[in-house]
């Protein structure tokens, strides 16, 4: 079969990545779709399991900080377009080893950024370079205010920092190189196959065994959430339509404050479980804070919605609904993806 284009999806076993890769296996049988990805703690194979079998899906399991790996890959397989998501993508282990975020999230970044700059060195035309960032990048809001795509960069965590310098590298590689890139800065996501050491899957694996519910300081630290499934429509969209160079923002227009996301997801537990109303929120805990806690992020996505005419479609109550009811039909996976190392950085992270 000759495909209409290669496309090279980087941690595409993880979260989002899975997402983004069962879409566009789905959506575009034309296109062989490649998933590059390291398999750390955070990628799994289980995530694909129903696409792994489809004709346009090849698995690569290889590290973006190995540049001689990389190297020989892109001797072999040209690719028409990249979509990068590979990163160390939590902020808590970034705080207790950030040089694993420096490796992965730059020095992989600029590896692979190399790679596509030798491969498309003569012919540019109908190339992209997609870099898929964080709206960290911008730092810390106040109380009120949004982040557009001329808010300055201010990264507060090791995570941020390396997000934000991988964004520069990229930027740099189209203002120097003419390297065809785009970015995407998107909030918070929640849904399936979320590893349980982000705030929601963690909350809910915890409520299922009813263990403490730790809330960082004092709960009122705000994010804005979106449905992953918007999330890589946003990303199918804007690598399709896109203008090269540009940088779009991603949102759910959908904030919450910690502590009122919790009461709410007990609720759906409760409900889901056929527990007592406010069994499960006996259980909130409120811990240690983490240092350096960005206090509200809020995006303004209105480029995205004005230009190319996206807007996140699922609502909270639902999105939560079904992300909780995912996780209760799944226990093996989440059986699966906690029994090794989770239980030692569990025991690290929250034994204050
Ligand atoms: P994740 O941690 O669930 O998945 C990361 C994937 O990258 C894993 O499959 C892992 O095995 C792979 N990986 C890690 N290091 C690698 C390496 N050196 N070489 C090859 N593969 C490697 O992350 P996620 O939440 O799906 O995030 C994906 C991307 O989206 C990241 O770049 C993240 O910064 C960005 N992002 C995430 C969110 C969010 O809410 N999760 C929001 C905005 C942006
Ligand atoms: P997280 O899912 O780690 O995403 P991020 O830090 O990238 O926004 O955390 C979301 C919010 O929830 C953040 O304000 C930190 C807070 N949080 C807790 O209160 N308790 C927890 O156990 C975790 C993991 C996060």
């Amino acid at each position: 079969m000759s495909w209409k284009k290669h496309l090279l999806i980087t941690g595409g076993a993880g979260f989002i990545g899975s997402h983004l890769v069962r879409l566009l296996v789905q959506k575009y049988p034309e296109y062989a779709i490649w998933n590059l990805d390291a398999l750390t703690y955070a990628g799994n194979l289980e995530n694909l399991k129903d696409v792994e079998a489809a004709p346009n899906f090849h698995f690569i399991k290889g590290d973006i900080t190995d540049a001689g790996f990389l190297h020989d890959l892109f001797s072999r397989q040209h690719f028409d377009g990249i979509i990068h998501l590979a990163a160390e993508s939590h902020v808590d282990r970034s705080i207790s080893g950030p040089l694993a975020f420096v490796q992965t999230n730059v020095i992989g970044t600029v590896h692979l950024l190399e790679e596509a700059r030798r491969q498309w060195a003569d012919a540019l035309e109908g190339k992209l370079f997609y870099h898929v960032s964080t709206d960290e990048v911008y730092g810390s809001l106040g109380e009120t205010g949004f982040f557009t795509e001329q808010t300055a960069y201010d990264p507060r965590s090791p995570y941020s920092a390396s997000k934000a310098s991988s964004d520069h590298f990229v930027r740099a590689y189209y203002h120097t190189y003419g390297l065809p890139v785009i970015i995407s800065n998107c909030s918070n996501n929640y849904g399936p196959y979320q590893f349980p050491e982000k705030l929601l899957p963690l909350m809910i694996n915890n409520i299922r065994h009813r263990k403490p519910l730790p809330v960082y300081g004092d709960g009122k630290y705000t994010r804005d959430w979106l449905w992953v499934i918007d999330h890589v429509e946003a990303i199918d969209t804007i690598f399709h339509q896109g203008r090269k160079g540009e940088t779009y923002n991603i949102g759910g227009n959908n904030e919450w404050k910690n502590i009122d996301l919790v009461h709410l997801l007990c609720q759906t537990m409760d409900g889901l479980l056929g527990r007592p109303p406010g069994d499960s929120a006996s259980l909130i805990t409120y811990v240690r804070d983490r240092p350096g806690h960005d206090r509200r992020y809020a995006i303004d996505a209105s480029k995205l919605q004005n230009e190319l005419g996206w807007s996140p479609k699922v609502m909270m109550a639902e999105g939560l609904a079904e992300t909780a009811n995912w996780y209760l039909s799944n226990q093996g996976w989440m059986d699966h993806v906690t029994s090794g190392d989770y239980q030692q950085y569990y025991e690290r992270q929250y034994r204050h």
